[in-house]
């Protein structure tokens, strides 16, 4: 069985908790790791559980004036942050203007800071609804990765969502239809 974990990151923290999903997924799945940017119909043919997750930004999934937004504040001096290679590229948002009907697997993630989700908002509800508006069933509820206010992943979290990767693995291979083969 084949899976891909589509992440979209600005600072690497998202990037980082796709791939310990994607090593939580193994050795279920044939996995592959991309961001969104690189997340085109060849890669998505085939697979039989699509992984999607961003960061939150202003209480939901990122725009074009976030990631401006983000881009500025990594300029600015002091800031400790790099930004990741395809940052500048389209989000999570515009990609999924592209996706069609899909009738995999999936599952939704977010980053987002500490706090009661009602106060920071948390991107991968809108990812979940997006999913399942594109025809995707969805296994699991959608989770949250919590970085610190400097923008690093906290304590754990790597290691949370590799667990949550395998809990995915487990749930998406119950869901395998008994009639393929
Ligand atoms: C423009 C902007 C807006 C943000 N808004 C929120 C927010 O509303 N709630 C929240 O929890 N985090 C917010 N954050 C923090 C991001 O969630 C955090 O930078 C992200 O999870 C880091 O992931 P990345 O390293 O993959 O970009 C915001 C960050 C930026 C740059």
């Amino acid at each position: 069985m084949r899976a891909v974990v589509v992440y979209e990151s600005m600072y690497g923290n998202t990037h980082l908790v796709a791939d310990a999903i994607g090593a939580g997924l193994r050795p279920a799945f044939d996995v592959t790791v991309v961001p969104v940017a690189q997340a085109g119909p060849a890669i998505l043919d085939g697979a039989d559980l699509i992984v999607v997750g961003g960061p939150t930004h202003v209480h939901g999934m990122s725009r074009a004036s976030t990631r401006k937004a983000a881009v500025e504040a990594a300029d600015k001096p002091d800031s400790g942050l790099k930004m990741e290679p395809d940052a500048l590229g389209p989000g999570l948002r515009e990609w999924f203007d592209s996706v069609g009907h899909y009738p995999a697997r999936a599952a939704a993630f977010d980053t987002r800071m500490q706090g009661p989700a009602a106060f920071t908002g948390r991107a991968s509800k809108r990812v979940d609804r997006l999913l399942r508006a594109h025809g995707f069933d969805v296994v699991i509820e959608p989770e949250s990765f919590l970085v610190t206010k400097q923008n690093q992943l906290m304590a754990h979290e790597s290691a949370r969502a590799r667990e949550w990767g395998t809990k995915l693995a487990g749930l998406a291979a119950r869901c395998e239809p008994s009639t393929q083969g």
